[in-house]
């Protein structure tokens, strides 16, 4: 039997099905395992099942010289490090699709609560400081009607483009690579990432985090941003420059952040962006319905049970890792 190492109880049906599939030991913890832990529990493993929130590095593959598959239970997999893996002949696979509706829905959500100040309204209704209805209360921003840019259009920005459209949005993105039928389909129209950022009433981030994408929107670009404009982040923390954000904000230099992702996660709660009204935050929950969950653990099972099983998952994200290399490993092939 293959041996699984999992660094978090699963939800039970996908949880059952891995169990009943291969030996597996689950780190019992809430939060992730330690370094020291990962690496016990590797020393034997032919396959990780983990989320975003393990590092899985060139160092600690080569402490798991069984290891034959990474699977990851995100979409996101810039805590693999993907070229080590595919030099040992490791397997890296994600769980894409099945949580895009889902995401986009929260990046919508998002939009709403800060054009149109909801956390505050809440805030405000429970401290009892509403004494009347007052024309100038809480006053927000429209959405519908309003120009969104989309930087990236993937999947997520996709679906977030869909949400717009029923919105009576103006819909512009900025990708690497234009996407006709996606524009003739959705009604989107491309712009600069320059042109993007001066024109949108909100910018909603849906690129992967890469070395092309880390620090993507800095100072520069947030002065390029309209002061009644608001950013929207559901991608990853590390696209976005916090201090520069924060400054920008504090200056009402900007008008608004909705916030999933973070830097540092979690992130501290002294953290300056917390200090802000105009900020809304949450804790990365894009992905965080209990059927999305549900359907990300069973992939992340299929793509990992296939993969020991010598066949190819539905969702590599190195398909050259399969086969690998085998100067470079000791281990036999699945
Ligand atoms: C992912 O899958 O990468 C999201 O950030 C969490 O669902």
């Amino acid at each position: 039997m293959k041996r699984v190492y999992l660094t978090r109880r699963l939800p039970e049906e996908a949880g059952q099905r891995l169990a009943q599939a291969v030996e597996l030991e689950i780190w019992p913890g809430e939060v992730p395992p330690p370094r020291e832990e990962l690496v016990r529990g590797l020393e034997q493993a032919d396959g990780l099942l983990c989320l975003l929130t393990d590092q899985v590095d060139a160092s600690l593959m080569d402490a798991a010289p069984r290891l034959k598959v990474i699977s990851l239970c995100a979409v996101g997999y810039n805590n693999v490090d993907v070229p080590a893996a595919t030099q040992r002949g490791i397997l890296v696979t994600n769980t894409p699709g099945v949580l895009t509706e889902t995401t986009a829905d929260l990046a919508f959500a998002l939009i709403l609560a800060v054009a149109r100040r909801l956390v505050e309204g809440d805030r405000f209704t429970r401290s009892g400081a509403w004494q009347a209805w007052d024309p100038g209360l809480l006053l927000g921003q429209d959405v519908h009607g309003a120009c969104l840019g989309l930087v990236g259009l993937g999947r997520i920005g996709q679906a977030v483009a869909r949400r717009a459209q029923g919105f009576a949005m103006e819909v512009i993105y900025a990708s690497t690579s234009r996407k006709p039928a996606v524009e003739e389909a959705l009604g989107v129209r491309p712009a600069t990432l320059t042109e993007l950022l001066a024109r949108a009433d909100f910018v909603s981030l849906h690129v992967p985090l890469t070395a092309a994408t880390r620090g993507l929107i800095g100072r520069e670009e947030l002065a390029r941003m309209k002061p009644t404009a608001f950013l929207i982040n559901t991608s990853r923390g590390e696209v976005v420059d916090e201090e520069a954000l924060y400054a920008a904000l504090a200056a009402r230099a900007l008008h608004g952040a909705g916030l999933d992702v973070f830097h540092r996660e979690p992130v501290d709660p002294g953290h300056p962006l917390l200090t802000l009204d105009n900020v809304v935050a949450l804790p990365h929950l894009g992905s965080a319905t209990g059927a999305t969950r549900t359907r990300m653990a069973q992939l992340a099972v299929d793509n990992l049970l296939l993969a020991l099983s010598g066949r190819q998952p539905p969702h590599p994200v190195n398909p050259e890792g399969w086969g690998g290399n085998p100067v470079a490993r000791s281990g036999e092939r699945p």
